[in-house]
């Protein structure tokens, strides 16, 4: 019984983190993004577009051409009309995503915020 308890707590700790670590009574805005940004009810943006939507390879290969690459785009400009239209639609490489508009706008203010973070040295 107390086994069972612990495993279920050890395989939901790595989604739970950011509720547990917030200072406030529910987490903010940019914790909410960064947790849909990693965990979007699907693959996670991360493995195409990088920790914080820089883009990123995502396959290296060799064809008639010579070296070719897959390659997830740099999406930290994105408005978020552009970032609702992109996740709405059917594309050759990205999946097809059921996200609100607000989830898509938590993901959006993530990206704006933490590139603003990272420039000026913050984490
Ligand atoms: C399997 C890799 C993959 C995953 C996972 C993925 N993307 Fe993409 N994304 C791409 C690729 C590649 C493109 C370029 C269009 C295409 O060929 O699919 C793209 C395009 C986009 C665009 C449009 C960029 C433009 O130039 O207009 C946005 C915005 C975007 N992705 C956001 C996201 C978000 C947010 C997530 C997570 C919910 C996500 N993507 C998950 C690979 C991925």
């Amino acid at each position: 019984m107390m086994m069972k308890r612990l495993i279920f707590l050890l395989i939901l700790s790595p989604f739970a983190s950011p509720f547990v670590n917030a200072d406030e009574d529910f987490i903010s805005h940019y914790e909410y993004g960064q947790m849909l940004y990693s965990y979007p009810r699907g693959v996670s943006c991360t493995e195409c577009h990088g920790e914080t939507g820089e883009g990123k390879v995502i396959a290296e290969f060799r064809d008639i051409h010579g070296k070719e690459q897959i390659t997830g785009p740099d999406i930290r400009n994105k408005t978020l009309d552009e970032m609702i239209q992109a996740l709405n639609g059917y594309h050759d490489i990205m999946p097809r995503y059921y996200l609100t508009d607000e989830e898509i706008k938590a993901i959006h203010d993530f990206l704006k915020e933490k590139t603003k973070r990272r420039n000026s040295g913050r984490k």
